[in-house]
């Protein structure tokens, strides 16, 4: 079987792990915590960094963070993950949605100014699959609108947008270090921001809003901490991330030679304006005269025992939210189209050049 994701540990990963153990320093309270924020704030470019235990944990820190109320509105993409809508409705805010590029599949940043009324208050960026969305004209609506920013990076470790890293936008960023992301601590996340004052709410919304008096809570928070074995992982990751985008465009670049003569698939874009491609995942999606959907294609590949995982599913199709009367009236055809074209095909770090022989020999074989 050639998995979809396929992790690589081949530095100081069990080195730290062991200090870890030999040490004891296994919780939250553990030095790596420290070290791998400091890190991570020091590659991407931010003041302040905090650890937490999952993408969907720092998104959850971020909107609270920035003390978006019920009823105000954020505007973000319908093709993303359920994280982003779900912790805005968690919190009784609303999100308005915006359809993506069928080429890039970032969020039209033209389609969000249409969209902005009295009840907006932040905008939520969230970079798709290896391509950065175009930050500067949404950073200028934020300024003309007075919207605050979050930007969800959790796919982008290693981007830039025109050379500024990527994770280092917006009042508020996060990551994601899933197993399938460029830098992995087995679950977690990281909420970054340059203000003092945030990343101080970022650090009580982590850890139960405890204050200084113990036990004593003056707000509510979560138990979202990263553990010192996490950090590092985290840590040892963090050390080889240039090899790691290398390995990955290497990947990326591969497919493309190994794909291209198949005039059915839409191989991604390598490069756009600003950015060059990172290839979280290696994106496809079939042209219209394709005969297969995307999920017919996935079940023929699984049958040579190759991994696939479909597009993200939009937001305003999920039940969980048409049930509770969202998005009802929500026309946003390109990302609808996106799911129903669109598969990712194995990419992970540890995955050889023989693999991806296999995997573009089977999907030659089938499409021929
Ligand atoms: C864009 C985006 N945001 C947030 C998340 C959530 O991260 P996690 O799986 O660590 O909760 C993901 C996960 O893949 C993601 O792709």
């Amino acid at each position: 079987m050639v998995s979809v994701n396929s992790p690589l540990f081949n530095g100081n990963e069990k080195k730290y792990l062991n200090e870890c153990i030999d040490t004891g320093w296994i919780s939250s309270e553990g030095p790596f915590i420290k070290r791998f924020e400091d890190d991570m704030s020091s590659y991407v470019g931010r003041k302040y960094a905090t650890a937490c235990s999952s993408g969907s944990a720092a998104i959850d820190i971020a909107v609270k963070t920035l003390g978006l109320e019920k009823y105000d509105e954020v505007i973000m993409p319908t093709f993303t993950i359920i994280s982003c809508a779900q912790s805005l409705i968690k919190q009784g805010i609303r999100p308005v949605l915006i359809d993506s590029h069928l080429d890039t599949f970032n969020m039209v940043v033209e389609d969000i100014e249409v969209k902005i009324t009295p009840k907006t208050k932040a905008i939520m960026i969230v970079h798709i699959f290896g391509l950065s969305v175009d930050i500067d004209p949404i950073l200028e609506l934020a300024k003309k609108y007075n919207l605050k920013i979050i930007e969800d990076a959790a796919e982008m470790h290693g981007q830039e947008y025109k050379g500024k890293k990527c994770g280092s936008f917006g009042d508020i960023s996060i990551f994601s270090f899933y197993p399938n992301k460029h830098i992995t601590t087995g679950e977690g996340g990281m909420v970054l921001t340059d203000d003092e004052e945030l990343h101080k709410r970022a650090n009580g919304y982590r850890n139960l809003c405890f204050t200084s008096e113990r036990f004593i809570h003056e707000d509510l928070g979560w138990n979202y901490r990263m553990t010192n074995m996490q950090a590092a992982i985290g840590v040892a990751q963090i050390e080889q991330i240039d090899k790691i985008v290398e390995k990955k465009r290497h990947i990326g670049k591969s497919y493309n030679r190994l794909l291209k003569d198949i005039e059915i698939l839409n191989l991604p874009i390598v490069k756009t304006d600003f950015c060059e491609n990172i290839y979280w995942v290696y994106a496809i999606t079939l042209k219209d005269d394709c005969k297969f959907t995307a999920k017919e294609l996935m079940v023929k590949l699984s049958k040579f025992k190759i991994g696939t995982r479909p597009f993200f599913y939009p937001m305003h199709k999920q039940p969980v939210f048409n049930k509770m009367g969202l998005f009802l009236n929500d026309d946003l055809p390109n990302s609808d189209k996106l799911y129903e074209k669109g598969f990712y095909i194995p990419s992970g770090l540890a995955l050889s050049n023989e693999d991806m022989l296999e995997v573009s020999t089977a999907i030659h074989k089938i499409l021929s």
